[in-house]
């Protein structure tokens, strides 16, 4: 662990309506279709939005996929038969208990009330019976509008890895263990969505199903628990602010054998940022009880069949962005004014490098515009030269950018420009033509140090 791990938990200094209003302010998540009043907990992703979940989805990718030699990507559809969500249980249990306020007709999440008030109309002892509610969005599919036609939209990507198990395996030639890996959207009707992006009925998700011997299948639970907690502290996320914690039995889905979460220490308290089940070998039998396909593995070396278990990493996209935008707020006072900058790491910054001609002149332009297009092919770069260098700087540090490269009337002369720094401020001059070497330095000794698997105990 770093030494930051041995602090204290501390919790996150910004809030949700902090952080609503700066990514509305400046450009990472809008109201969905908010010319027309928004849509109940539906957001839409604004330029530096979808910078940065590029940058969480490409690092995921990365580490879980194209880094390793025993896990492969699959896509699958997000409207399925709906054969695979009896076989997976969700048509009979991916219920949350709902309960309806006599008074008001509000609907809540029994298991989010505190005591017997209810949230909307304030009245107490309201509270009707709480009843189960299918949380699966469904539509209908083909030319004919009835119930032959009802699908449903995938409340979990995990359902297509299993259905592809064997395909992957066979045409992969993959021995155990190994793992496949999807990104993509989910939907859910959740009942209570009331926390920004923490929690939306459209959401995605990158999960990874890892199937191994049942003999050492509890083995990998711990493996992957470490190691998917290694990558969070690589994007930059506080060690004080994160914990493991593993699910009691009463609060396990109705698939899995164990569960530990990665919880993020928020402004309202511990919630979870990251599932890992042990799923058991629930699924792939499942599966092959209800299809009629015997879905197991080969073992050449011990002539054996064995049904795979599986672990089962989860994680939400919208939860990684809203959760490094919370860790990485901070506010300071510089000269008697209020700076606000969010510390993000270069890794998932939706700009790394931002260029500032000192003023908008058509003599400064031209060399403004080369030094942008020496950057451009090596940082996520962004030419801003509206207003004063003072409140460029400052919104640079707020959208999170590491670094800002200012071209000024000497640059025209000297050939070189100035580095300006986010965290420190600190500001260097530097030749053009030492420039991008100079960048990267900077940006790698901002990026996290991550302590090895080793030494991470859970
Ligand atoms: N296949 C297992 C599974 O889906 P989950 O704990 O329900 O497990 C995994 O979801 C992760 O997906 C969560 O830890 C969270 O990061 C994200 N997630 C789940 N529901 C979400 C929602 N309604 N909105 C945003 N993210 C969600």
């Amino acid at each position: 662990m770093t030494d930051d791990a041995a602090q204290p938990p501390s919790e996150m200094t910004a809030d949700l309506e902090t952080i609503t209003s700066l990514a509305k302010r400046r450009g990472f998540i809008f109201p969905s279709a908010e010319i027309y009043g928004g849509f109940a907990a539906a957001y839409d992703y604004g330029p530096l939005g979808v910078e940065m979940r590029r940058n969480i989805r490409d690092l995921w990718w990365r580490a879980m996929v194209q880094e390793r030699d025993d896990i492969v990507g699959i896509e699958a559809s997000i409207i399925t038969n709906p054969a695979v969500w009896r076989a997976s249980g969700h048509v009979a249990n991916f219920t949350d208990p709902l309960v309806e306020c006599r008074e008001c007709q509000g609907r809540f999440r029994a298991d989010h009330l505190e005591g017997d008030t209810c949230p909307n109309c304030g009245k107490v002892g309201t509270m009707g019976e709480a009843r189960q509610f299918n949380m699966m969005l469904s539509t209908i599919v083909g030319p004919v509008a009835d119930e032959s036609g009802r699908a449903f939209m995938r409340p979990e990507t995990a359902q297509g890895m299993f259905v592809n198990f064997e395909n992957v395996q066979t045409t992969m030639r993959k021995r155990l263990p190994f793992g496949i890996a999807q990104i993509g959207k989910s939907f859910r009707n959740e009942i209570t969505v009331k926390q920004f992006i923490f929690r939306t009925r459209e959401f995605e998700q990158m999960e990874m199903e890892f199937f191994c011997h049942p003999d050492n299948s509890l083995d990998w639970h711990t493996y992957w628990k470490k190691e998917r907690l290694r990558w969070h502290y690589s994007l930059g996320m506080r060690p004080q602010h994160l914990r493991l914690r593993d699910h009691t039995a009463d609060e396990l889905s109705h698939y899995s054998k164990a569960t530990s979460d990665i919880e993020v220490h928020y402004k309202w308290g511990w919630g979870e940022l990251e599932g890992i089940a042990h799923r058991g070998d629930y699924d792939l039998t499942q599966h092959s009880e209800h299809s009629g396909k015997r879905l197991s593995y080969f073992d050449p070396d011990t002539n054996e069949h064995v049904v795979p278990h599986v672990v089962e990493p989860a994680v939400g996209v919208d939860r990684i962005l809203l959760t490094l935008l919370l860790d990485a707020y901070a506010e300071e006072e510089v000269k008697g004014e209020k700076r606000v900058v969010l510390r993000l790491a270069p890794a998932v910054a939706p700009v790394t490098v931002a260029i500032l001609p000192l003023s908008r002149n058509e003599k400064l332009d031209p060399t403004a515009r080369r030094v942008h297009s020496i950057l451009r092919p090596h940082f996520r770069t962004q030419w801003d030269d509206a207003q004063s260098i003072g409140r460029r700087y400052r919104r640079q540090d707020e959208v999170g950018t590491p670094l800002c490269v200012t071209v000024d009337f000497d640059t025209i002369e000297d050939d070189a420009v100035t580095i300006r720094e986010r965290d420190s401020m600190e500001q260097t001059r530097v030749p053009i033509s030492g420039l991008v070497a100079a960048l990267r330095e900077r940006l790698d000794a901002l990026a996290p140090s991550v302590p090895g698997i080793d030494e991470i105990s859970v």
